[in-house]
């Protein structure tokens, strides 16, 4: 069955990792997944990545261009590096929203960020990407980082990000993508399917999340996709960076 760019088919289904689901089911079985990882998440990332996510992020950081007094949502927050970079921009007189879906992720965030010093200028909201509970225009910058794959309804996500963004205002997307060197998405497959699931099963008991983390990751729509999708949900000028050879991208658009 031929499935929309949003993943979804006529018959109400969508895709988790490989398998075939009922929409209404989505949000629960990632819940699971989140629930599930939350206490090694940001071991797992750095050991998966190689360390390299702590640099995708920081070049998201630097196209953001946040500055001092503005307003922020770190959507699909989860941990917190994001948001922690964000409150230090944006500074005392700023604010920052850390918005996720997942209250064990907001948790892990809140504590990790508490204890980092990171106070007063941050909010947490428990809140889903496709019913975002902000006013029209509140945000200068909308930012989420592995959050959109994750996301049932991936075009209302976007709509409700775009209603949220201030004109002027900027929304970036850093998701892995589609490599575009073809050694490197051999190397990464085998990579991706042989040893993440095991290093999941031995870091955290849980190969199952590992190997639906990697399958959302295939299932991902690829840049060219995700442009047209930004594009069609209004952002203006909407471009993207291919990072590591394409294994991750950082999309950005505006709204004008
Ligand atoms: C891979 S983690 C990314 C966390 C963080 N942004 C980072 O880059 O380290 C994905 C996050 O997306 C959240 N998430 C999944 N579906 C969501 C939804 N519909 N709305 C908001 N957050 C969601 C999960 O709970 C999880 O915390």
């Amino acid at each position: 069955m031929n499935k929309s760019k949003n993943n979804t088919t006529q018959n109400n289904t969508t895709h988790f990792g490989f398998e075939d689901i009922p929409v209404q089911e989505k949000a629960d079985r990632v819940a699971e997944v989140f629930h599930s990882v939350a206490d090694k998440y940001d071991l797992m990332n750095d050991l998966m990545s190689f360390g390299l996510h702590r640099l995708w992020k920081r070049f998201t950081l630097t196209q953001s261009s946040v500055r001092l007094k503005q307003t922020v949502l770190d959507l699909a927050g989860g941990t917190g590096d994001l948001t922690r970079e964000f409150a230090k921009k944006v500074g005392p007189h700023g604010h920052v929203i850390l918005a996720d879906i997942n209250a064990k992720m907001l948790q892990q965030g809140r504590s990790r960020l508490t204890d980092q010093g990171i106070i007063g200028n941050v909010t947490y909201i428990q809140a889903d990407a496709e019913y975002l509970p902000f006013s029209d225009h509140s945000f200068d910058c909308i930012t989420i980082a592995f959050g959109l794959r994750n996301v049932t309804n991936k075009s209302a996500a976007l709509q409700s990000m775009y209603r949220v963004l201030k004109p002027g205002g900027k929304c970036l997307i850093l998701e892995f993508s589609k490599p575009v060197l073809p050694l490197l998405n051999t190397i990464y497959d085998t990579y991706s399917f042989k040893i993440i699931p095991k290093l999941g099963a031995w870091i955290t008991r849980d190969e199952k999340s590992y190997q639906y983390l990697v399958e959302s990751i295939r299932m991902h729509p690829d840049q060219i996709q995700l442009q047209k999708m930004m594009q069609e949900c209004e952002f203006d000028d909407v471009t993207y960076y291919n990072l590591s050879g394409g294994i991750v991208a950082l999309h950005q658009g505006f709204k004008y």
